[in-house]
């Protein structure tokens, strides 16, 4: 067991002094730091200290060829971790960054085959997070994955950092609950087209936009079957699975709530022996808690921002209610939608009924 020293931050407004501290402990000393990012907490060491970046993947007892994402806070990063980047990359990177997008570049051989699984390749992206941009800039540019254990939701607010990392990584900063709940969005630019790899919080449809061209999406992104290609090594694992069974209710069409409630009603029905929870928009969950039917709300399904904050926050929840199932509405698949249908199917582990 390690002894987990906690600073606390205010997100916003970051300590300086606090921010200083935690620089000089982890510089030089292979330390593993647990930080906030507007996306989900990551479990971080420098990119550069082979030692720190094998620690991560003992603390979160993950699969050593399953990469891990750079985090930077200035352009300078960027050229010490990657090979040639596409002729206008830094426009394009100026237009989203800091932000939840990671791009997928030619990896400089300086940077550990530990954090490209031994790919040619890395992930990178800038937070925008004032917490880790500060730390970063004093410290350098950060390997981190998500601050779950492999195979848990990614941790969003502290009390889940503090299960899942306490008495595993040196140090957690904690700085309240993330910003936006899901996950980076990944794009491959060492291929053309670019390739999606996972929707995340970046809106594929605005990605799409900034680059000017069309992006593939694989069906793996969509989060309908795994992938078996070597450049998506990440997608291949089990993720964002809560220990209670869960099934999808789909539909290719939410205008008319009345009929797909319904179908949801049947769904539950069909599981009369277990006990459930059906986990509800709270325009439909009106309806299920009228018929006295067991509902958790996960936020408004004309808001999908407030869904995708409130999932991994949700599946968690889930598992310590104490039910057999937990029957669990979809949503639109965009904007944010497509992540949030992503991370769906795959804790559902593809058990989807479509309606
Ligand atoms: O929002 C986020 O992206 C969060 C925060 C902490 O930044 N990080 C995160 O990291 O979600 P992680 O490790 O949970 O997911 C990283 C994903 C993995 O699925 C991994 O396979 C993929 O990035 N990845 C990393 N390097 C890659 C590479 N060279 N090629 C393809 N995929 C890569
Ligand atoms: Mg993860």
């Amino acid at each position: 067991m390690v002894k987990t020293r906690v600073f606390r931050i205010d997100p916003l407004n970051p300590d300086e002094e606090i921010l200083k501290q935690c620089c000089k402990e982890i510089t030089g000393r292979s330390t593993t730091v647990v930080f906030p990012t507007e996306t989900v907490y990551g479990l971080g060491a420098y990119v550069f200290d082979v030692h720190a970046i094998k620690k991560i993947f003992t603390i979160k007892e993950r699969p050593i060829d399953n990469p891990l994402i750079i985090h930077i806070s200035k352009f300078d990063h960027l050229y010490e971790v990657t090979g040639d980047a596409p002729n206008n990359f830094k426009d394009i990177a100026k237009k989203l960054w800091p932000g939840p997008i990671t791009f997928i570049l030619r990896k400089r051989k300086e940077v550990p085959h530990e954090i490209s699984g031994g790919l040619p390749t890395v992930a990178v992206r800038m937070p925008a997070h004032p917490v880790p941009l500060r730390l970063i800039d004093c410290i350098g540019p950060l390997a981190a994955p998500s601050a779950n254990i492999s195979g848990r939701p990614s941790p969003t607010i502290p009390h889940h950092v503090y299960v899942d990392m306490f008495g595993r990584a040196d140090i957690i900063i904690d700085a309240g609950e993330t910003f936006l709940g899901v996950e980076s969005t990944i794009v491959d630019l060492t291929t053309d087209p670019p390739k999606l790899l996972r929707p995340g919080s970046l809106p594929v449809e605005k990605l799409k936009e900034i680059l000017g061209k069309d992006i593939v999406v694989p069906n793996f992104a969509k989060g309908l079957g795994e992938s078996d290609i070597a450049l998506a090594p990440g997608t291949r694992y089990r993720h964002y699975a809560p220990k209670t069974p869960i099934v999808v209710v789909e539909s290719s069409d939410y205008r008319d709530l009345k009929e797909y409630t319904n179908s949801v009603v049947e769904v539950v029905r069909n599981y009369s022996t277990h006990r459930y929870v059906i986990v509800a928009s709270r325009e439909t969950a009106k309806e299920y808690e009228a018929l006295e039917l067991n509902t958790v709300v996960i936020g408004s399904r004309y808001n999908l921002y407030e869904i995708a904050k409130n999932l991994f926050k949700v599946l968690r929840d889930v598992d310590r209610m104490g039910v057999d199932i937990a029957i669990v509405e979809g949503f639109p698949e965009i904007g944010i939608g497509l992540a949030i249908m992503n991370r769906l199917r795959k804790a559902s582990r593809f058990n989807i009924v479509k309606v």
